[in-house]
């Protein structure tokens, strides 16, 4: 069965840059949220990030129109009822995919892919909430969704090959580069080393070794990454990273994950990044 018609659950960041990335490319969305001011402000997000690719001259208005037109959006879950494949995009909260996989499986056809986004958590935990595991996979994309490249597929314990070729094919059809994560382990392959090189920025940080300016600067021009390790933590959230620490930390029983004391202490003053107007750096709201 070809996939033409995708239902993503979440309409966050994450939700919202992957349901683009599957307009924008010809497929059929059906976006789920539970407040429809959820799915309302998502479509704002895609729609400016549309307009910029336009000012940017890598995308016409007519082809705007045509993506936006492939898009529809639902406070019910029980429309998915048709979809092809789910990609789920909920808070990183093991019950809450738990629970949304579990009824998901009731409502989508039996040949149906349910695949998560989650960044660091058990596949495998996630897939035994339904009655098909072996049809149950990780679809990882990275933030900003619409234009990071890579998408991590990883398998469960009890994943198909199947599962993982209709994937990586997903993936090429939206001009991804995919990665296969042989085996489920917290944090796959990127956050597995992204976060140790977080953490080891802060402590470089916090020993007053070099300004966050500088050791920002220091990896933008002595690495070639495109953002610094503060800028970037801003950029996709202190918060997130934060979690996926104590994730890792858990799991792994690894004191190498554990998060250092500024980035507890930004939590607890909400200093998030550029979403609260403050995390490393300060913005404008
Ligand atoms: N439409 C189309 N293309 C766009 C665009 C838009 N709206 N906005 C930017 N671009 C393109 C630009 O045209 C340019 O492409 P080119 O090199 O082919 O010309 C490229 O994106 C970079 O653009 P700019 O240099 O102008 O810089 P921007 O500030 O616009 O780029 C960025 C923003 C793409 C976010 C870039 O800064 C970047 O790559 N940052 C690093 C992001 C990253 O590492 N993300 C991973 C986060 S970790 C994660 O997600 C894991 C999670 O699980 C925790």
């Amino acid at each position: 069965m070809s996939i033409k018609t995708v239902g993503i659950v979440g309409a966050g960041s994450m939700g919202t840059g992957i349901a683009n990335a599957f307009i924008l490319n010809g497929y059929h969305v059906v976006l789920h949220d539970i407040k429809e001011h959820f799915l309302e402000n998502s479509l704002n997000r895609m729609t400016q990030f549309m307009t910029k690719s336009i000012e940017r001259g890598k995308l016409t208005e007519t082809k705007m129109e045509e993506a936006l037109s492939l898009l529809k959006t639902t406070t019910n879950l029980q429309d998915f009822e048709n979809v092809d494949l789910v990609v789920e995009a909920v808070l990183e909260d093991i019950n809450l995919k738990k629970s949304v996989f579990a009824e998901l499986d009731r409502i989508v056809r039996e040949d149906v892919i349910l695949a998560t986004n989650t960044s660091s958590m058990s596949i495998t935990e996630i897939s035994f909430a339904t009655q098909r595991p072996d049809h149950v996979a990780g679809f990882h994309f990275f933030n900003p969704a619409q234009l990071m490249k890579l998408i991590e597929i990883v398998y469960g314990l009890e994943t198909s090959d199947e599962t993982i070729n209709r994937l990586k094919k997903v993936a090429e059809s939206l001009n991804k580069i995919p990665v296969v994560v042989k085996k489920d382990s917290p944090g796959f392959v990127v956050n597995r080393i992204l976060m140790p090189f977080y953490i080891e920025a802060t402590k470089v940080l916090e020993e007053d070794i070099a300004s966050k300016e500088d050791i920002d600067k220091a990896i933008k021009y002595g690495l070639n990454h495109p953002m610094g390790p503060f800028e970037l933590q801003d950029y996709a959230g202190v918060d997130i990273s934060f979690h996926v620490m104590e994730y890792l930390q858990k799991e792994y029983s690894d004191n190498r994950f554990s998060p250092p004391l500024l980035l507890k202490t930004m939590m607890r003053a909400g200093r998030f990044g550029r979403k609260t107007g403050a995390g490393f750096y300060k913005y404008e709201k």
